[in-house]
């Protein structure tokens, strides 16, 4: 790709940030045409305080709202059915996805279906999105991220386990476009370090596959050296000072900016990721941190043009390959993350099954180089052993 070429640049959603813009929230409901929301977040979400708090907001202006939960980690297709089933009965006309990504995913995946009677999986990412002429309008959806995180906020698309074929699917729609994300730091105080570190870990990965997907997009690229900037910045801060507000906006931030950055795509840390998330349900932004190393090692030669941006973008005075590793390798020492995925109970056999499955994940088809599955068996294998 280059500046000779035409190319299509899209843009995403209105974001209101601020600390304390969640007791805004039936204004925005309001403007989005939502009077009786939904509420989806998971299951771990449920009973956290901002749940609580995003239901008294709603009632102190006299809307009232229902809430499904019933959303895993790694979100399957017969809780979306189950949450379809809910909107429908409890005669809800929008939808509040509020969580980490996989409530966001959820809540999502239900604004996908929830208003008419197309299957699931024919909004399949590779596949050419349905037409919905003939079918009612997406309800509103409003997302409000309460980890940063996964920067699922701005976009329509959400991974979903399919539970015949045990492989997780990116589905999505042009037309579902969230009227609102609302990044509120307030939200995220009460995040433990762990998922601080986990989630921070993911957007950091956002930010660096995206900006080394071979294509052109000023817009995608422009967030994704931002984000980076911002989480390579804070993220420590976060894990450690957790109370720290500004620290949390900064995170929310380029978690936000590296989502919107990634709608240009992502690459194989994401592939191999969402298959062993599917198989052996580890948590995502981990699952990435952790392959991060091996992937960036076997990237090197194919990235190159691409790591003085980002050793920039992070501060760095080394902006060689070797020096923007080695910040990445301490960043992820720093917060906590371990060092290989035996570590968190992967199996060593999985690896050619793995690799297989993850050349299929549509990351796969925007990394940086082409791949065989002898190659990805080897990354996977590396980061099983060696990790970083
Ligand atoms: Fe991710």
């Amino acid at each position: 790709m280059s500046y000779l070429d035409a190319q299509d640049w899209g843009f995403p959603v209105s974001i209101a940030y601020g600390p304390g813009r969640l007791s805004q929230i039936a204004g925005f409901c309001a403007t989005a045409g939502m009077a009786r929301p939904l509420i989806v977040t998971d299951r771990g979400s449920a009973g956290l305080p901002f749940i609580g708090a995003l239901k008294d907001h709603l009632s102190a202006a006299g809307m009232a709202s229902g809430l499904y939960s019933d959303i895993s980690p790694n979100p399957r297709d017969d809780e979306i059915a189950a949450g379809c089933a809910h909107y429908r009965t409890g005669g809800h006309d929008g939808i509040i996805a509020i969580g980490g990504g996989s409530g966001m995913d959820g809540g999502k995946a239900i604004a996908l279906t929830a208003t008419n009677t197309i299957d699931l999986w024919a909004f399949e990412y590779e596949q050419d999105p349905p037409a919905m002429v003939d079918h009612p309008a997406f309800p509103p959806l409003i997302c409000i991220p309460t980890t940063a995180g996964t920067g699922a906020e701005t976009d329509s698309t959400a991974m979903i386990t399919d539970t015949a074929r045990m492989m997780k699917w990116c589905i999505w729609h042009p037309d579902l476009k969230p009227a609102f994300a609302i990044l509120d730091p307030q939200v995220t105080l009460g995040l433990p370090a762990t998922l601080t570190a986990w989630t921070g870990a993911d957007a950091m990965v956002h930010a660096i596959e995206a900006y080394c997907v071979p294509a052109t997009h000023p817009l995608c690229d422009g967030a994704a050296l931002e984000g980076l900037r911002l989480v390579s910045r804070w993220l420590p801060v976060a894990v450690r000072e957790p109370d720290d507000v500004e620290a949390r906006g900064a995170m929310l931030t380029g978690s936000c900016l590296a989502g919107i950055a990634f709608r240009k795509g992502l690459g194989l840390v994401h592939a191999i990721s969402h298959m062993v998330g599917a198989e052996f349900d580890t948590q995502h932004g981990l699952t990435n941190a952790i392959l991060l190393p091996a992937v960036l090692r076997f990237h090197a030669p194919a990235i190159e043009d691409r790591i003085e941006p980002m050793a920039q973008a992070m501060g760095l005075s080394d902006t060689s390959f070797d020096g923007f590793y080695g910040r990445v390798c301490a960043i992820l020492d720093e917060i906590g993350i371990p060092r290989t995925l035996s570590d968190i109970r992967v199996p060593a056999e999985c690896a050619a099954g793995i690799a297989e499955k993850a050349l299929q994940d549509s990351a796969a088809g925007t990394n940086p180089r082409a791949l065989t599955a002898a190659e990805v068996q080897g990354v996977i294998e590396d980061a099983l052993n060696f990790g970083r």
